[in-house]
């Protein structure tokens, strides 16, 4: 099993740098009105430094794909703060918020989301699109990301012809291609075969390794125990985090009381 190195950061602001965390949520709630209002989220603190990764665990419905939506600057939180490499959501406009995900965000879908009927390569250059990139630059580095992902004789295929690993390696080129700050993952193997969704973690890992920090949600144990940080999810709340056992390291096995403590306290805010 590859190994994976810790940052072992605790802070918001990587200790000795100037840069941000990549991704910091603060007492997050998120209720989503209607006929019966639904408290998805409910008050939900999680700092991921730059270039760490994560697993994102935890029973359907506990709320993992409403905080991988909110820490993308898809949605806006109902409570609560979400920073995205250091910039608070809160005060931006639409289109300001829309620069901010192009400049630091890359998300992969259990579902690709890819447009059908563009080709692979224009499937990669829309994301590109909201960083005022010109086309024809646009359209040479989404041929260099298919390439990482090993799809470069497919650049001309419409996304409808591609098979579902191919798919997802096309939506990651299209995450990738902007180099993101963070990359966020929801289920990205819940659709692939082992084959193709190992190789599809491969990928993530090497954008992590190449610097982006990573949040990956996912049903898959195996995949969960290859990633340093495990975050535990349920009923909208953080019930467990790893991370409070990584930075203490001391070699032996994880004391679950203490990192319960350390959990609970960041939860209700007395770390800050
Ligand atoms: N757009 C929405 N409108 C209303 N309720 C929603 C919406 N999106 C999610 N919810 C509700 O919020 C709760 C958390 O949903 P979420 O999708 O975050 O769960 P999840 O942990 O990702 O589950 P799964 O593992 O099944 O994907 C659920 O009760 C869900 O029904
Ligand atoms: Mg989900």
């Amino acid at each position: 099993m590859r190994t994976h190195k810790s940052t072992g950061l605790d802070a918001g602001t990587a200790a000795g740098s100037a840069k941000p965390a990549a991704l910091e949520l603060r007492d997050v709630h998120m209720v989503y009105r209607g006929a019966v209002p639904v408290h998805s989220l409910r008050g939900v603190n999680l700092t991921l430094a730059r270039g760490e990764s994560a697993a994102v665990v935890g029973p359907s419905g506990s709320g993992k794909s409403t905080l991988l939506h909110l820490a993308a600057g898809l949605d806006r939180p109902t409570g609560g703060q979400v920073r995205i490499a250091g910039a608070s959501l809160a005060g931006l406009s639409d289109a300001a918020l829309s620069g901010l995900r192009a400049r630091h965000v890359g998300v992969v879908f259990q579902q690709f989301f890819l447009m059908e009927r563009l080709t692979a390569v224009e499937n990669v250059a829309a994301g590109l699109l909201y960083r005022g990139t010109r086309s024809s630059i646009r359209i040479t580095a989404a041929h260099q990301a298919l390439k990482t992902v090993g799809l470069a004789h497919r650049a001309s295929h419409r996304a409808a012809e591609l098979s579902g690993g191919e798919r997802q390696r096309v939506a990651i080129a299209r995450a990738l291609v902007g180099r993101p700050t963070l990359i966020l993952a929801d289920e990205p193997t819940g659709n692939l075969d082992s084959a193709n969704g190992a190789r599809v973690m491969e990928l993530l890992h090497r954008l992590h390794e190449a610097g982006a920090a990573l949040l990956v949600i996912t049903h898959d144990r195996d995949i969960a125990a290859a990633m340093p940080r495990r975050v535990e999810v349920r009923d909208g709340l953080i019930i467990s985090d790893s991370r409070a056992a990584i930075a203490r390291n001391t070699g032996e096995a994880a004391n679950t009381q203490n990192t319960q403590d350390t959990v609970n306290a960041e939860n209700t805010g007395r770390h800050q």
